[in-house]
């Protein structure tokens, strides 16, 4: 009781920032009822004249991506898509074969972790937007994105498709994004809840983390996107969160999602990711999916026996048409209608990738390339010609077009420089279910080749990076090396010219050893997306100055990272097993998803806290490239740091400012960066965590006052004894700079 009365309290007082120059991203979390709670009348209606039969169907999916609605009273299905970086394509409705049609080809937006790399959470509302739109096309009620859990290990397969390895950078992206979806008629689909951060043994393995951490490192984008931007949907994850599958994790889904947010929407499982009947019931899971093995006949069984008491099936139920009445139904012969990829989407892809690349280095201004003095220049590597919108296991996008590094370079050279191709390194052909490692040496010939053509160019463009093989759902890299030699091909090259600007197409982390010693120039450009070409010629030639921010650390070597130095990943006593959704793909192992007993799967999250930069800044270590780290092409300034008080109340606001000048001749957006480190406490704290962060635009020769707004309690602790968010008093250091380690101005306060 007396927590509700304090979150009333909280509630009451907290009054919205007027920003005097520019919008915070702070992470200010009103927290207000969901909008989905004023359809409950209408839904008591419903309910009483339902049939247990009509309750039951609409607990389990109808079709792959379908779960049934209430055909006797003209209420319609729910209609889900995947998401979360384009709105996959239509699918025969019991099997994962694709329909083949015309009009289903959609935008290929930039994957998650080029999206966090904009450090903008107005980018991710204008990409939810888009992503809303191109749903409503196809006539979708619910995208399963956005895709948000934390970037633990540089190997995690979908390190691509998640955001950042920082929870505020996440979260704030989260409720972006969000907000995009929603405010344009669809609902999201929070994934994976929670803590699925890793895809070896996905099904099986069972995380056991401290509370604190979870609460503090892995639920804040989740509880970010309940409790500011009232996300519709949440995707129970296949692994086990202390002991207990995610979906019937009664602790996730009722205490903390429903209880402590005031979460009103509907909770679906993850694809073939439920265990039990009445468990998973009586611990919150609402709609089983795609199939009905527990929420279908064993379900009314169970209800009938008393297992399952009806008001537990009616809140589910409550549950689903709160959303369904919240997002208009389109009718079957309105979806398809037209082209999913309509140019107004594309503009969004291309703006947010062209914010999203990272200069990492750029010796001798290698870059923006000069096309007066580079007359022939030699572009080395498949990830020049290779697509990313498809690939591996899992979601992926059949993209209308995707503009390709080389194809972009073309557009914007055109014949101001000649430019030759050269494969340098191919990728294997992509076999279902024939695992093959791509840490190889490099093709004798195409070194050879690509060392002839090396010679005679005046700058090598040298394309590095992984692809959607090598980066999948399902399963981790077992490396971060780079893949088909990669590193002794760049050496062979830079040994004959050392004129060598490096772009490394990945989503993420790679061992970056080699060829940053050979590159004068580096440059991460991600799965960027149907348009990533165009924004990748855009940066390298200088039309737009690159503005990205690294979305986590970029370690020297694998080993360095703290899952990997404390030995709690990967889990070595257990034979990686058969992943459980190709085993739900794959149509000959469809028949069951075996239970494994001889569960031996223990993520011991025993780095706790200290996950990335965390780790990294609080053990003093070196990293290849920090986390918010990016260059630009001009010059920033900062100066006059103020705050508005010296000494501040809990539920206050610390008001920041700062002076920041470009002193250079390029325009260009800078992400100022806010860090909060605690003096002498008693609470253990990593060394400095993200507080807030602000993307501008600044001319040059422009200086513009930037506010970086936070509320006190959003410097609370997660306190395991009295299970509450408690507040140290004592002195902090605001930190502010480019970087998490390019910390330029800092300051002392009291809370
Ligand atoms: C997959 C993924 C999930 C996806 C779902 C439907 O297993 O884990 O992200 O939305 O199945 O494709």
């Amino acid at each position: 009781m007396k927590r509700k009365v304090l979150k009333l309290f909280y509630a009451a007082s907290f009054t919205m920032l007027a920003v005097i120059l520019v919008s915070c991203n702070s992470g200010n979390t009103t927290k207000k009822g969901s909008k989905l709670l004023a359809y409950d009348a209408q839904i008591d209606t419903i309910i009483a004249q339902m049939t247990l039969e009509e309750k039951i169907a609409m607990l389990h999916g109808k079709h792959m991506f379908t779960s049934a609605g209430i055909e006797r009273f003209g209420i319609a299905d729910m209609v889900y898509a995947d998401g979360p970086f384009g709105i996959r394509e239509e699918m025969e409705p019991h099997s994962w074969r694709s329909l083949q049609l015309a009009t289903d080809s959609a935008t290929f937006f930039p994957t998650g972790s080029a999206l966090a790399a904009t450090w903008s959470e107005e980018m991710a509302y204008k990409y939810g937007t888009g992503m809303a739109r191109e749903a409503r096309l196809r006539g979708k009620d619910m995208i399963l994105g956005p895709a948000i859990n934390i970037q633990r290990i540089p190997t995690g397969g979908r390190t691509y498709e998640y955001l950042s390895e920082d929870p505020f950078l996440s979260a704030r992206l989260s409720v972006g994004y969000t907000k995009g979806v929603q405010d344009n008629g669809v609902a999201v689909c929070l994934k994976h809840y929670a803590l699925n951060n890793q895809e070896n043994n996905r099904g099986r393995v069972n995380v056991l983390v401290s509370p604190r951490t979870m609460r503090e490192i892995y639920l804040p984008p989740f509880q970010a996107a309940v409790e500011e931007a009232d996300a519709y949907g949440v995707m129970a994850a296949y692994n086990k969160v202390n002991g207990y599958w995610c979906s019937e994790n009664d602790m996730l889904q009722n205490k903390i999602l429903r209880d402590e947010w005031g979460f009103a929407g509907m909770i679906i499982s993850d694809w073939g990711g439920v265990h039990s009947t009445v468990a998973a019931a009586l611990n919150g899971l609402d709609v089983e999916m795609p199939g009905q093995r527990y929420f279908g006949q064993a379900l009314i069984d169970s209800v009938n026996s008393g297992a399952v008491p009806v008001s537990v099936i009616d809140a589910k139920v409550r549950n689903i048409l709160r959303v369904r009445l919240a997002i208009e139904p389109v009718p079957a012969n309105e979806a398809n209608k037209i082209m999913t990829a309509q140019p107004e989407q594309a503009q969004i892809a291309y703006e947010v990738a062209s914010k999203s690349i990272v200069l990492l280095k750029n010796d001798e201004a290698v870059l923006p390339i000069d096309l007066n003095k580079n007359k022939n220049i030699v572009i080395i590597g498949d990830n020049a010609i290779r697509t990313m919108a498809l690939g591996g296991v899992g979601a992926g996008v059949k993209a209308l077009y995707e503009i390709t590094p080389l194809e972009g370079l073309k557009n914007r050279i055109g014949n101001k420089a000649n430019i030759e191709f050269i494969e340098g390194y191919v990728k294997p052909k992509f076999v279902w279910g024939q695992f093959k490692s791509p840490y190889t040496d490099p093709d004798p010939e195409l070194l050879a080749a690509a060392v002839d053509a090396a010679k005679k160019a005046d700058l090598v463009i040298f394309m590095a990076g992984n692809n959607r093989e090598v980066e999948t759902e399902g399963s981790d890299r077992f490396s971060i090396e780079l893949p088909y030699g990669q590193d002794s091909l760049i050496a062979a090259i830079a040994a004959v010219n050392p004129n060598i600007a490096t772009v490394v197409v990945a989503g993420a982390p790679v061992d970056l050893r080699v060829v940053n010693s050979n590159s004068k120039a580096l440059v991460y450009a991600w799965f960027n997306g149907t348009e990533g070409g165009n924004a990748l010629a855009d940066i390298l030639l200088g039309n737009i100055s690159p503005s990205g921010k690294l979305p986590y650390t970029l370690p020297i070597k694998l080993e360095d990272s703290p899952a990997y130095a404390m030995g709690n990943y990967p889990q070595t006593d257990s034979p990686i097993s058969e992943d459980i959704f190709v085993a739900l793909v794959d149509e000959h192992k469809a028949e069951s998803l075996k239970e494994d007993k001889s569960n031996k799967d223990i993520a011991i999250y025993s780095e706790e806290m200290l996950v990335g930069y965390r780790w990294f800044d609080t053990k003093g270590e070196a990293v290849m490239y920090p986390f918010g780290h990016g260059l630009s092409y001009t010059q920033f300034d900062y100066k006059n740091l103020k705050t508005n008080k010296q000494t501040y109340k809990e539920n206050e606001s610390i008001k920041v400012s700062v002076d920041v000048s470009n002193t250079g001749s390029h325009n260009a957006d800078e992400v100022i960066q806010l860090y909060v480190r605690r003096i002498n406490a008693k609470v253990e704290w990593p060394l400095k965590e993200l507080k807030a962060f602000e993307r501008v635009s600044i001319n040059a020769g422009e200086t513009k006052t930037v506010e970086l707004n936070f509320d006190v309690k959003n410097l609370r602790y997660w306190d395991e004894e009295s299970y509450d968010w408690l507040l140290e008093n004592g002195e902090i250091e605001l930190m502010v700079g480019s970087s998490s380690s390019n910390i330029l101005l800092t300051q002392k306060v009291n809370i």
